[in-house]
This record gives structure tokens, sequence and C-alpha cells, in this order.
């Protein structure tokens, strides 16, 4: 390789042997002026990135002058700074003049009439392409490498409208509105993707050191990490972002207007006017206005899940809604408030002359009330809570905190930072440069029986406090997959589930990365991951512990799942009650909204891959917990080899484990199809009864679909153990959703399935379900 290199460098540094392309190590004023129509480029000494005139794709004779990934093709984005915004044509020059300045048509590149004064521009092997004491590195456009200083530089998206402030919020350039920030502030991304900050933290994206990073605050006001892996599909892999919700991103939609998710695209908005209110001109993204002016007498029309922004919010402790709503409605300056239904009195009355920001998510959990005029009439475009209400935990519980050990903590900052000083000061170069080469500098931390902080991550156990929180691993509660499972109370007489995982791929800090990414997913329907305990070859999750057993205890009569993995409940063979209607509505549809936020929250690499039964635990009220999430990419690489595409369990996998289509979240849709089917009849899918019906070609959608469209025959399919109470006037709208929306999560084809969002608004009944066409895949998988 080395041979190579130095086989490379001979060839062009050398300016007499220059060919048609010209690769320059440094730019002079002897290779002055440099002309888009040369072709010159600025290579760096390892040969990485490249600078030069950059044709702009699809223009013709249009430039930017521009560092770029040399390896990155030139049709996959490439580019990762410009000199200027407007593009140069042909007769463009950059020149470094006898004066010592750099100038590109007559002008100093970026803030470089500051201090510049040099005779050669030079690109680092970083990237930094550096003329005297000017830099890209300090001049960004919107992007950031690894190794870049990000303390002290300002960073716009390009079209300006959003900024990155202080290094650690984005805000809207136009109003200075805060929308994000990171827990503390960015100082700079490592060749392995972590992004260390202020404190010691950091944060993780994808890990590895053998590919391409970058940190783009992207036109739409996210903040993204990318990967580009040479060789492999030349493209750029997001792995990281700021924000998940994009209509958290302020300045979306114009005042008065509601941001909405789009149902087909992770990244797209658009926006809506609330009842009673009609769009701008120019439609509602430049927002919207009352239909009917305010007389003396007013109304409230309620919004569910949207939020607004007014320039005072006002957060009062009103008992119950009568009294936030009569707080509002004598406020002449009130323009509406936000409630929530659980209990907590949370009431916030929004004041000020404009409501702004307006968005739709089920995550504020509260739902607003504009006031209107008495005589609108015009019903709530933004339903759906009160369904809820009825369906999902009515009891949120409230988990205690983890406690914190801030003594250690505080010792390990305090060691770390001696050791960070000491690296810079201490003139033994070679004690550390020994260090740094032999053992990475985290293995260092460990092996000092150091760690480094996780920004608001889990808490790392030890394995003798698990050990004694076990009772010395004494109460096996269950075989899951991914190893065994124990009971536990932790000295704060938490009750804990830990799971010992066996197989698992990869060193401390991988492992760490991924539990952090684990621990942060919270949500009603998910089991919380409390912490974990990595030493001595162990590797252990610390879960809240669910005390209600998993879903096929209830569902089916005592049979196990043979040939797969059974989950983490408690083995006890003790029989479940029989759910009505209700909780299995309310069961379904709390697991979709735990699979949407999953799918929402995660990148697709966290996609549960293994919805079934098992893996759905039942807390109190019946209120459903998905575990195991996030669990399958700890796996070793061999087992994910001789698993291959067998990842799933047979009968709930979809049709592309098998044939050859990419795994996307729609897996998991139909997976939850399946689940969801069975919630209705009670029986497993591949394991029904009905001996007269079966045969090879027999598939159980298919079977339910003829029953429930074709023949009408709904009783049929319904769980006998509950047939006798079905009351189709009651029940059918309920179950008639359950079924239908089973179907379209059945689709053989996975585009034609609804992402997991639609299909928990589908199960809410805020989104209209259109007739789905029969599954007709027949599909029992390998068993
Ligand atoms: C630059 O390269 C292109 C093709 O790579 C070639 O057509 C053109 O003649 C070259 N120009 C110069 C000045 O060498
Ligand atoms: C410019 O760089 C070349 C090598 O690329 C070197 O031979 C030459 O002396 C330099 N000229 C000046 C004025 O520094
Ligand atoms: C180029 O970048 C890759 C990816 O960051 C890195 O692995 C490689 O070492 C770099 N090449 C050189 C010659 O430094
Ligand atoms: C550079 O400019 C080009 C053309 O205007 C644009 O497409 C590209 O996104 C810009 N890239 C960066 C990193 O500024
Ligand atoms: C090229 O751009 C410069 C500066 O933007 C402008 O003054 C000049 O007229 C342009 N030349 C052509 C041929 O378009
Ligand atoms: C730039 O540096 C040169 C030589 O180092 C010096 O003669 C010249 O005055 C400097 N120019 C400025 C503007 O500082
Ligand atoms: C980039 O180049 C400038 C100017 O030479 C230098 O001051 C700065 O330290 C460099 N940045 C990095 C991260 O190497
Ligand atoms: C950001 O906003 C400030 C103040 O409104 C304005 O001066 C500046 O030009 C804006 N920046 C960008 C990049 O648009
Ligand atoms: C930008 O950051 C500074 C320093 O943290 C902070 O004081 C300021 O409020 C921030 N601006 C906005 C709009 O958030
Ligand atoms: C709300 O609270 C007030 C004062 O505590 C009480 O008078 C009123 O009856 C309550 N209203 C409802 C609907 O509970
Ligand atoms: C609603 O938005 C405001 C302003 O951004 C924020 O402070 C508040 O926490 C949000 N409320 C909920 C319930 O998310």
């Amino acid at each position: 390789m080395s041979l190579f290199f130095s086989f490379f460098f001979f060839f062009f540094i050398i300016p007499q042997l220059s060919f048609a392309q010209q690769q320059l190590l440094s730019f002079n004023i002897s290779h002055s002026p440099w002309l888009p129509s040369q072709n010159k480029t600025l290579i760096s000494p390892n040969t990485n990135f490249t600078a030069g005139f950059f044709p702009i794709p699809n223009s013709q004779n249009l430039f930017t002058f521009s560092v770029w990934f040399t390896k990155v093709p030139k049709t996959s984005n490439p580019v990762i700074w410009n000199a200027s915004i407007s593009p140069l044509n042909l007769s463009t020059s950059l020149v470094i003049t006898s004066k010592g300045e750099l100038l590109l048509n007559g002008e100093p590149l970026r803030n470089s009439h500051t201090s510049s004064n040099s005779t050669q521009l030079f690109l680092s092997n970083i990237g930094n392409l550096s003329f005297g004491t000017w830099s890209s590195f300090h001049n960004p456009t919107n992007t950031i490498l690894p190794n870049q200083v990000i303390t002290g530089i300002e960073l716009y998206s390009l079209d300006g409208k959003f900024k990155f402030n202080n290094s650690q919020s984005l805000v809207l350039n136009s109003s200075n509105v805060q929308y994000y920030s990171t827990p503390s502030q960015l100082i700079s991304m490592d060749d392995e993707g972590k992004m260390n900050m202020a404190g010691n933290s950091f944060l993780t994206s994808d890990y590895g050191d053998n590919r391409f990073r970058k940190l783009v605050l992207d036109d739409d006001g996210d903040l993204r990490i990318y990967s580009f892996y040479p060789d492999q599909q030349n493209k750029w892999f997001m792995v990281w972002k700021g924000i998940w919700e994009m209509c958290l991103i302020k300045g979306k939609c114009g005042p008065n207007a509601i941001c909405m998710p789009r149902d087909d695209s992770d990244a797209s908005t658009y926006c809506v006017c609330p009842s009673g209110f009609s769009p701008n001109n120019g439609g509602p993204e430049n927002g919207c206005t009352r239909k009917i002016q305010l007389s003396r007498n007013t109304d409230f029309v309620r919004l569910d899940y949207v939020n607004y922004t007014s320039s005072i919010m006002n957060q009062i402790n009103a008992g119950n809604f009568t009294i936030c709503q009569s707080n509002c409605r004598t406020d002449s300056t009130c323009l509406g408030f936000g409630f929530k239904y659980d209990g907590s009195g949370y009431c916030v009355l929004l004041q000020g002359p404009q409501l702004q920001y307006g968005y739709w998510s089920p995550g504020t959990e509260t739902a607003m009330f504009l006031k209107v005029d008495q005589s609108e009439s015009e019903a709530s475009n933004f339903i759906g809570m009160s369904e809820v209400l009825q369906t999902t935990c009515p009891v949120k519980i409230s988990l205690p905190l983890p406690p914190k050990d801030s003594n250690t903590t505080t010792r390990n900052i305090v060691i770390i930072c001696v050791l960070f000083a000491a690296e810079f000061i201490s003139a033994v170069a070679f004690f550390w440069s020994f260090l740094k080469r032999y053992i990475k500098y985290r293995d260092m931390a460990t092996t000092l029986g150091l760690e480094l902080l996780p920004a608001g991550g889990p808490k790392r156990f030890t394995y003798t406090e698990l050990k004694a929180a076990t009772n010395d691993f004494s109460n096996l509660i269950g075989r899951g997959g991914f190893g065994d499972v124990y009971k536990g109370e932790l000295p704060d007489h938490r009750v804990v589930a830990v799971k010992c995982l066996k197989n698992v791929a990869g060193g401390d800090a991988e492992f760490w990365a991924e539990v952090t990414i684990i621990a942060r997913m919270h949500h009603l329907n998910l089991v919380r991951l409390w912490g974990f305990c990595a030493e001595k070859g162990q590797r252990i999750l610390v879960y809240e512990y669910i005390p209600g057993g998993s879903l096929d205890k209830y569902l089916f009569k005592l049979r196990p799942l043979k040939g797969s993995s059974s989950g983490d409940s408690d083995s006890n063979t003790e029989q479940k009650p029989v759910m009505d209607w209700n909780v299995r509505y309310r069961i379904g549809l709390g697991v979709a909204r735990a699979i949407a936020y999953l799918h929402e929250e995660c990148l697709e690499w966290v996609l549960h891959c293994d919805i079934k039964p098992e893996n759905i635990l039942i807390g109190d009220d019946f209120c459903p917990k998905i575990s195991d999430f996030g669990l399958a990419k700890l796996r070793k690489k061999e087992d994910m080899v001789t698993m291959s595409r067998r990842r799933g369990t047979p009968g709930y996998m979809a049709p592309e484990w098998i044939t050859a289509d990419p795994i996307t979240s729609k897996a998991d849709v139909y997976s939850f199809g399946m689940v969801l089917l069975e919630l209705v009849s009670g029986v497993r899918n591949f394991e029904i009864q009905e001996s007269e019906v079966r045969s090879e070609e027999w598939y159980f959608p298919g079977w339910a679909f003829d029953k429930m469209f074709r023949e009408m025959k709904v009783e049929d399919i319904l769980d006998g153990q509950i047939r006798d109470v079905y009351d189709s006037r009651a029940h059918f709208e309920m179950v008639n959703r359950m079924v239908k929306t089973a179907m379209w999560c059945l689709q053989d084809r996975p585009e034609l399935r609804p992402t997991m969002g639609k299909v928990a608004k589908m199960l809410e009944g805020t989104v209209e379900i259109s007739e789905p066409k029969k599954p007709t895949v027949f599909f029992l998988g390998e068993e």
C-alpha cells in the first residue's frame, strides 16, 4: 500500500511530469492563476481530500471552488466546503498575489481578509484547506468533518435559514428561536463517529473507523451525521440525527398553521389550518386566519396532540379542565390553552399576539384548545385523543428515577481531566503515542477502572451489584433468544428483570454505544432499560420488571411456540385471564404506537425484527410493553451469518425474509399484522384448529380475509373463548378496524403496507381505512 502511495506521490508532485490532470500538494504563486479550465487539483497528502474547481452537476461550465472527498463519486455529493455561494463561470480565477493575498475573482475567500498573509494554499490530511492563519475549518459552509473543532465556529444551513448556535443549539436564524439542543457543547467528532462534548460526555453515531463521515446542518433544519463506506453502494448513509420529528423544527409553517409529518416519508412535512381557520394567500405554509372574528362570546375548538408557541406561555396550576378553560376565556389576550388529561392538571395559557410554530405530535400528550367565536361550528380536524384515553394505559405509571451516583462520577471526571491535561502538557509524548497505538484510549480508561460518561445514559452496574440484586442469579424467569432472564431487586427496591446476553459482538465501547441507544427509547409501551453491566466479558442488561408475563400466555392455551425462542416473561404456567375485546384493541393500539415510535425514533438499523406475542409483555392494567427491541444488532457477526436471513420467528416473518427483497421497517409491519390478527382470533396463525380448511395452500391471513370480507362470517375468525360476548353492534366497528388494519399490514409487497405511524392512526380511527387487497402469499417459513 505504502509503495503504491509513494509511487503516486512521485508521479504527481513533480510538475514537469504533469499530464492533462495536474495534482498539486500545495498551490503557490508560481501556479497562479488557477482557472477552471485547467485540470488542476490540490490534493491532501493522504489523497483522501481534493480541492479545486468542482463542476456543478447538470450545469454548463459552472463551478464552485470546493473541497471534496476524493473517493466519493462526483454523483454522490462529495463536496464538503464551498468558497462561495454563487456559482463561478469559466472566467473565474484564483490567484495568490505577490502581497500574499488569496483572491477568488479579485475577492478574498470567506473571511480571509481578516488575517491571512501567506504564499501557499494547503489541504491537510483531515480536509483542512489553509492559507496562512485562514482555514476552511474555521469558515465552514454547512458541513463539519471528523477532527474539525466545532466549538467557536458558525455553522448555517446552505440557505442560511437555520443556524447551529454556540455548538449546541439549533435556532431559526430569522427569529433566533431555538428548537433543539445537544446535552452540552460539541467539541469535535472523532474518526470513530463519536461526538465529544464539553464535560467529557459524548454522543455516538455508527461506530468504526473504516468510513468517511460528515456532520451536516441540512436545509430542512436537521443536524445529521452521514457515513460513506468506500466501495459500498456509493451513497451516504444517515447514521445519526438530532431531530426525529421534523415538525419540531420551527419555521415550517406560518402563524396559526399546524405542521404535520407526511406518512410516506421520514423527512417531509406539510401544513394545515386548524378548524375555524382558513389558509392565507399561498396556502397554510404562509399561515392561517380566523374565519370568524372573535365577538364577545367565545368557544374553544379542541385539537388533539397539537402544540403551539406564543410569546407568553403561562403555565398555571389548574386543578381541572374547567378551571383551565375559564382562565383562558376570561383573559382577552389568551388565544388558547393546552391541557393534559393525565390528571396532573397541566394547563398552559397561550397569550400574546400570535400563535406560532404549531405542530402535531403524539409526544405532546396534550390537547390544544383554540379560542374561536361561538358561532363557529366547524368540527375539529385533529381528533383521536378521547379514543386513546380509553384505549391505552389510562394510568401513567410514574417510574422512579435511577439514583445518581455523583460522587464517583465527579471523581472520574477529575481523573479524566487530569489525564487530558497530562496529555497536552506532558513532554513525554512517547508514553502517550505508545498507549495510543497499542491500547485505545477508552480501553485504557476501562483498564484504569474509569468510565467515560454518557450523556444522560443508562446506569452502569457492576457484576457484584447485579449478583447481589438477583440473589446470585437464582430466580430464573425466562429464557429468551438473547439469553436467560432473572428477576431481581435493586437496593432502592426497584424490581428488575436482569438479562444475561449470550453471543454478543463487539468490544465494550460498541456494546456501550448500542445500549445507550436502546436506553434512549422512552415510550409507555416499551420496556424500559435502566442499566447494564459490561464486566469480565459479561454483557448484562437491566430492565424494569413487568409482572404480567407475555401476551402469548393470555392469547393461546398454554402451547408454547416450538422451535423458537420464547419470551422473557415468567415461565410459570398459571392460567391467565381471558382478555375482552376492549383490552385486545388497547393492546393492539399500544403495540402499534410503540413500534411506530421505534421506527420513527430509531433509524432503520434498530428495527425490532422479531415482533411476536412472546415479545409483548403485559403490564399493570393490561398495558402492553414491547421487549427485546434493538437487541438484534448486538448479535455476533457469525451468529448473524448462520441465522442469515432467519432472524424473525416463522409465522411472523414477512415474505421478504425469504424472497430477495431488502428488509425494511415494513417487515415489522407484517409481523405486527399477524399479531393483530391473532389478538382477534386467539389462535396461533399456523396452528388454527379448523382441520377441514387446512391444506398446503392454506394461509391464515387469506382465510381470515375471505371470512371477513367475502363470506361476511365475522364470527368464524373470532376467538372462541369470547365469541359469545361478541356483540356486533358494540364490537363490529372495533373488530372490523383491527382486521382491516391487519390486512393492510399483511400485504405481500412491503411497499403496499402502510408505515407503522399510519397503522397506529388506522387503529385509532383518525384516518380512513380503504379496502385492503387479499393477502395471498403462502408462507410459513422454515421451521
Ligand atoms: C481536462 O480534462 C478533460 C477531460 O478530463 C479534457 O477534455 C480537457 O481537454 C482537459 N483540459 C486541459 C486544459 O488539459
Ligand atoms: C511552488 O511550489 C513548487 C512545488 O509545487 C515549488 O517547486 C516552487 O518553488 C514553489 N514556489 C514558490 C514561489 O514557493
Ligand atoms: C482516508 O480516510 C479513511 C477513512 O477515514 C481512513 O481509513 C484512511 O486511513 C485515510 N487514508 C489515509 C491515507 O489516511
Ligand atoms: C456547494 O455548492 C453546490 C452548488 O451550489 C451545492 O450543490 C452544494 O450543496 C454546496 N455544498 C456545500 C457543502 O456547501
Ligand atoms: C462570469 O462571472 C463574473 C462574476 O460573477 C461576471 O462578471 C462575468 O460577466 C461572467 N462572465 C461570463 C462570460 O458569464
Ligand atoms: C505579508 O507578509 C510579507 C512577508 O512576510 C510582508 O512583507 C507583508 O508586509 C505582509 N503583508 C501584510 C498585509 O501583512
Ligand atoms: C486548520 O488550519 C488552520 C490554519 O492553518 C489551523 O490554525 C487549524 O489548527 C487547522 N485545524 C485543524 C483541526 O487542524
Ligand atoms: C441570520 O440572521 C441575521 C440577523 O437577522 C442576518 O443578519 C444574517 O444575514 C442571517 N444569516 C444568514 C446566513 O442568513
Ligand atoms: C446561543 O447560544 C448562546 C450561548 O449558549 C445563548 O446565550 C443564546 O441564548 C443562544 N441563542 C439562542 C437563540 O438560543
Ligand atoms: C374543578 O375544580 C373546582 C375547584 O376545585 C370545582 O369547584 C369544580 O367542581 C371542578 N370541576 C369539575 C368538572 O370537576
Ligand atoms: C409546547 O411547545 C412549547 C414551546 O416550544 C414547549 O415549551 C412545551 O414544552 C410544549 N409542550 C408539550 C406538551 O410538548
